[in-house]
């Protein structure tokens, strides 16, 4: 973010992904909640700058919302933009798949929309000193919560170079994985990682120059791996899927927004296996537990359109999955 963006209100510093379809997609569930006489809930998993929620707040006048992110900076900006409905809402500081913990906490045993709009936001890639971008010089942090865990720096610096290589080919897709693992190693034997640009002048050297032109930036791809290992992204999304459709109530519903292959195998595979039947084979009857819990509501991914790349880059991979409880959660 240049500085002059960090002056800016934060709601004209980022524009949410596919916010109108998100909302649209949320409202039936809001809905199932009045015509039961219940005050409807919505859990914003990933709060970020809050521009979804205070989509959802204005468009909804009865909604409370409970808003849960990693990152306590996140938190304390969403929670600037969010003032005017303060007496709706629950901002909290937690891991999305702590839904249940946090949802006990507030005393609220389920809710009728959840949305998850994953990965990093634009205020992580902007802020210079968190370590996201390979485009400033900064210390190797990328971590969403600084109050915890390990740095990049830890991982470049600590782990074996097999490891390396797994996670930059996995998460970062990047099939230079071994030459820049092989390169890491043998970099850190003189001097251990401490910034993000010394990181890139050693991704410079050896991915070949021409692979560069096609693929966009060099380091590129290994930020994405060392961001999604740093946060452990795609374990606790693992959990967080499941966690969410236990906290969700009949005719609740569930959108997800997806901007890695591995992200959206997750929710596909969580979405998919609970749209089903689970009646074993060539059982007489469907009982009531083997009914599918959920319905899909899209189309395998929706994906956003041309101007809506336009206004924001960020949209560009996004893809979008929604669901809808249909059968009612067993009694806690
Ligand atoms: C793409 S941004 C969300 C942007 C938001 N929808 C908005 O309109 O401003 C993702 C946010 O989710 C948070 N986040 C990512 N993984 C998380 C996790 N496992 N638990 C809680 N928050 C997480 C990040 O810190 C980041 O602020």
């Amino acid at each position: 973010m240049n500085e002059h963006d960090s002056a800016k209100p934060t709601s004209e510093r980022h524009v949410p992904v596919l916010k109108d379809r998100c909302i649209n997609l949320l409202a039936p569930g809001f809905e199932a909640a009045r015509l039961r006489g219940e005050t409807p809930v919505a859990i914003d998993a990933t709060l970020g700058m809050g521009g979804h929620s205070e989509a959802m707040l204005q468009r909804f006048p009865d909604l409370h919302l409970v808003g849960i992110d990693r990152d306590e900076e996140a938190l304390a900006l969403a929670g600037e933009r969010l003032k005017p409905f303060a007496g709706r809402t629950d901002l909290v500081h937690a891991v999305y798949d702590e839904i249940a913990d946090v949802l006990e906490d507030l005393g609220i045993s389920e809710v009728h929309g959840i949305l998850m709009d994953l990965g990093v936001s634009s205020l992580q890639l902007d802020e210079r000193e968190r370590g996201f971008a390979y485009s400033f010089d900064a210390p190797l942090d990328m971590r969403m919560d600084t109050s915890r865990g390990q740095t990049a720096a830890d991982v470049v610096n600590n782990y074996s170079e097999e490891d390396l290589v797994r996670i930059i080919r996995k998460w970062g897709e990047e099939k230079f994985a071994g030459r820049i693992a092989n390169r890491i190693v043998t970099a850190r034997a003189a001097k251990p990682f401490a910034t993000t640009g010394e990181l890139v002048e050693q991704i410079r050297a050896v991915v070949p120059a021409g692979a560069a032109k096609s693929g966009g930036h060099p380091a590129k791809r290994t930020f994405q791996a060392l961001r999604i290992e740093v946060n452990e992204e795609l374990d606790v999304l693992e959990r967080a899927v499941p966690a969410a459709v236990e906290a969700l109530a009949l005719g609740g519903r569930i959108v997800v927004m997806s901007y890695h292959s591995l992200e959206d195998k997750i929710v596909k595979g969580v979405f998919q296996a609970r749209s089903k039947s689970s009646a074993p084979l060539g059982f007489p009857v469907e009982l009531e537990e083997h009914k599918p819990e959920l319905k899909t509501l899209t189309k395998g991914t929706e994906v956003p359109t041309a101007v809506e790349i336009a206004e924001n880059s960020r949209a560009a991979s996004a893809r979008l999955r929604a669901v809808e409880r249909i059968r009612a959660r067993r009694a806690a």
